[in-house]
């Protein structure tokens, strides 16, 4: 059987990792790329954690990674907004806002490159060369480079297969009291993806915080035992102690959602999600108190617009923690 041929676009990032590693496993999807973004981190160190994990995994020599913007597209040029304050500046010097995961990963330093050629240009040769409807984009960060090659390509969308991103949050948000942090980081760049007219799925926070997995399920997860398995395990508990700090039930129940991964879980086995809307959905770019929150119209009859996306609303824990094991237990055997 064929498998998806799949491009991913990371701003590496713990749950990006997560995704990757499992991606690599080789089990289920085709990966043609890599593209990076900025969003986690900036630029330099969301391309660096990335190439670490295709390093840590054994792909050096078969998974190229791009990398792409180093800015929103235009979130960060008021001096006023918010994500002014998150890009690090490029002067030397500049303090930094706040950083949301740490610089580097747990992981080896790496001798491994990015490709010289940039990432929209790549995403765009890539998707004009093949077969339309071939390929398939996991989304993981902020829309940038995706938005970016859209612009430079009025065709690039229509030659999609599909379109699956984490992003957005209907009852749940992190960035804002309105927003999730993808999409608020480059809220213009969201919105043009969204109106693009390529098939799209968008798996927001409200589906992965109920796809949390706990710290118990982490260690077994880690007695699988091979490298890949104890890293996504250490992730996960790393990432169970960031959360407990900023959040109490997430800090009494032990346990963090993995976002990115779950919209990987989504694009292969759609069944993982749950309370799905067939949905027209916009991003709020006003610059206001929404600024970047994906505004689901769930008017029913009232709703003039063809709806633009799938979005889910919840998701089933159980099966996704069953893929993830299922993944790295098979490839432990392989290996
Ligand atoms: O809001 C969660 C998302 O923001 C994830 O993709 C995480 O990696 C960060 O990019
Ligand atoms: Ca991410």
């Amino acid at each position: 059987m064929t498998k998806p041929k799949i491009i991913m676009d990371v701003d590496t990032g713990t749950d990006d990792a997560v995704a990757l590693t499992l991606a690599m496993l080789g089990g289920e999807v085709e990966l043609l790329g890599v593209t990076t973004v900025n969003g986690n981190l900036e630029l330099k160190l969301t391309t660096d954690n990335t190439l670490r994990v295709v390093d840590y995994c054994g792909k050096g020599d078969q998974v190229k990674v791009y990398s792409g913007c180093e800015y929103p597209l235009v979130s960060t040029l008021s001096p006023t907004s918010a994500q002014s304050l998150h890009p690090i500046p490029k002067r030397e010097g500049t303090k930094v806002a706040f950083a949301m995961h740490g610089d580097h990963l747990p992981l080896p330093e790496t001798n491994l490159k990015p490709q010289a050629k940039g990432a929209v240009l790549w995403l765009i040769e890539t998707i004009m060369a093949a077969e339309p409807g071939s390929i398939s984009i996991v989304a993981l960060g902020p829309l940038t480079n995706i938005a970016t090659a859209m612009r430079a390509e009025p065709s690039f969308a229509s030659r999609l297969k599909e379109i699956v991103l984490m992003g957005g949050g209907d009852r749940v948000c992190n960035a804002s009291p309105a927003a999730e942090f993808n999409i608020w980081t480059d809220p213009e760049a969201a919105e043009i993806v969204l109106q693009s007219g390529c098939k799209l799925s968008i798996i927001p926070l409200d589906a992965t915080h109920e796809a949390e997995i706990s710290a118990s399920e982490a260690d077994e997860l880690a007695a699988i035992g091979s490298k890949e398995a104890r890293f996504v395990a250490d992730v996960i508990r790393g990432r169970i102690g960031g959360y407990s700090l900023r959040d109490p039930d997430l800090a009494a129940r032990q346990a963090a959602p993995l976002h990115d991964a779950l919209a990987l879980c989504y694009l292969l086995h759609p069944e993982c999600v749950s309370k799905k809307l067939e949905a027209v959905c916009h991003v709020d770019i006003s610059g206001g108190r929404a600024y970047g929150r994906t505004v689901v119209d769930r008017r029913a009859n009232l709703v003039s617009e063809a709806p633009n996306c799938t979005f889910a609303l919840g998701a089933d824990r159980e099966w996704f923690l069953q893929w993830m094991s299922g993944l790295l237990k098979q490839a432990a055997l392989g290996s």
